[in-house]
């Protein structure tokens, strides 16, 4: 039932627009805070591309406008290779069918009336123009942490200053002006001179989008990111609405845009508490080659530990099906299990999972921080350097599993997570970041609630 202020006392739903980015990483959160606002009242319409489009049936109460984006022909094809250039490509080949539909729905009878406002992803800075060129008020959703924006916000100075793009010799150099990143959790993407500003032109453009709305809504709570988040408010100067973790409020993972193996939940009904170490890398993290499958296999199976293992198809860059190495099924019987897709958040919530195998990605990292379960991270590119820094670093609620990936290292720090005194401890300090994520969502004076109360009377008055 919708709870505190909501948007529909009298006469029809205010409407709020959204428009996610369209990755599995972006649209989840996306879809949570439809979920958020449709409580309390508003009425939803998703705008998307056409690219990785999400499923309306699985959202009967919202309206779907799909967005021609040119590029895929109605493609949903994961493997389609997602970089820095392709959110580019998403922005300017549907700004002008982004224009149109949107034109449509304001001159529609009651459009403009009821529209509230627009909600895109921060990386959709185009689109957010065209929305206020039409009079639409524009909130940016960043979908990463908060200590995540302070580096798009600081790119120019750590530029400025040398840390990029970086060297060799310099990554583990402490960054002064943004602890507790090193030059080798800042995010970039190569070190050409291409590449670099082809980065600084996306973090400009995401930054200018935040500043040039009328609020920014942050996936994160209080108590997990109190300096960065005040650094934050400083930095942008336009209201910030912490209110995440957004999959506590919107649970189910109707977003998910593969099919989620449900059959491993019963598997995982027949292990032991705490006993099992879940591996995924999310939707497009990869491995550099099957050297690398074949180490984490041998690692895998050599530490004795029962596992669940989403092994995506595409996990290996350049090759179609990942196939693990001839013996690693024998090796582990009954030990392990494999999926292609899992239900990820009730995973990590089932008493059997003891740690997480992760990528890093902000999401896995909060879902994972809110079930109290301990990492052992493998970043990949860009924000997942950063949120393993803070996992390791600052929450000591994992392990940085760095430099080349080899068996018998791999296997230690399996050990190391889920059977040592100091795993323990790690697991102890996950619990108690799940306390808290329970206690920020917990009731009417928590510190999301309020946010979110107070993004609702933001939202009303634009
Ligand atoms: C991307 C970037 O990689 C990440 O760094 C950024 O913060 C967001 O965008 P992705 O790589 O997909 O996201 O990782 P992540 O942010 O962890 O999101 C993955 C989502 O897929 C999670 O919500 C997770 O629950 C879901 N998932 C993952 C499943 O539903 N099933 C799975 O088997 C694996």
């Amino acid at each position: 039932a919708p709870e505190g202020n909501t948007a529909s006392t009298s006469g029809p739903s205010r409407r709020v627009l959204l428009f996610p980015l369209p990755y599995q990483g972006h649209i989840n959160p996306m879809l949570q805070l439809a979920g958020l606002l449709s409580a309390r009242g508003f009425a939803i319409t998703v705008f998307h591309a056409v690219f990785n489009a999400p499923d309306p049936s699985r959202h009967p109460a919202y309206d779907f406008v799909p967005v021609p984006d040119g590029m895929s022909g109605g493609s949903t094809d994961m493997a389609v290779k997602v970089n820095v250039e392709h959110i580019f490509t998403v922005n300017s080949s549907c700004e002008a069918p982004f224009r149109e539909s949107l034109a449509a729905l304001l001159e529609a009878p009651g459009g403009r009336d009821n529209v509230a406002c627009l909600v895109a992803d921060a990386q959709l800075l185009t689109l957010m123009d065209v929305a206020r060129q039409q009079g639409v008020p524009t909130l940016a959703l960043r979908t990463g942490s908060a200590a995540c924006f302070r580096n798009f916000t600081a790119y120019p100075m750590l530029c400025h200053k040398g840390y990029l793009p970086a060297q060799e010799s310099q990554l583990d150099e402490p960054v002064a002006e943004l602890p507790p990143y090193r030059v080798r959790d800042l995010m970039a993407i190569g070190r050409s001179h291409q590449e670099h500003e082809l980065m600084r032109k996306l973090m400009s453009r995401a930054v200018e989008a935040v500043r040039t709305s009328s609020g920014f809504i942050l996936n994160t709570f209080d108590a997990l990111e109190t300096d960065d988040l005040m650094a934050t408010r400083r930095d942008v100067a336009v209201p910030v609405f912490d209110i995440g973790p957004l999959h506590k409020f919107s649970p189910a993972a109707s977003s998910s845009l593969l099919q989620q193996d449900r059959g491993c939940l019963e598997w995982l009904d027949a292990q032991a508490p705490a006993s099992v170490l879940y591996i995924s890398f999310g939707s497009l993290a990869s491995m550099r080659g099957a050297a690398d499958l074949a180490e984490s296999a041998w690692g895998i199976a050599n530490s004795g530990q029962p596992f669940l293992w989403v092994l995506r198809s595409d996990l290996v860059s350049g090759v179609t099906q990942a196939t693990l190495p001839d013996g690693f099924d024998a090796a582990t019987r009954d030990r392990g299990m494999i999926v292609s897709w899992a239900p990820q958040e009730e995973v990590l919530e089932h008493a059997a999972v003891g740690g997480f195998w992760t990528h890093c990605g902000w999401n896995s990292t909060l879902e994972s921080v809110c079930a109290g379960v301990p990492m052992l991270c493998r970043p990949c590119f860009g924000d997942q350097m950063g949120n393993a820094r803070y996992i390791d670093h600052v929450w000591r609620a994992g392990i940085a599993l760095d430099g080349e990936l080899e068996r018998g290292k791999l296997e230690a720090a399996i050990r190391r997570l889920m059977q040592s005194k100091e795993g323990q401890e790690m697991r102890e300090r996950a619990q108690e970041l799940r306390r808290k994520a329970a206690e920020a969502i917990s009731d009417a004076g928590s510190s999301s609630r309020l946010n979110i109360d107070q993004l609702v009377n933001h939202i009303l008055s634009l």
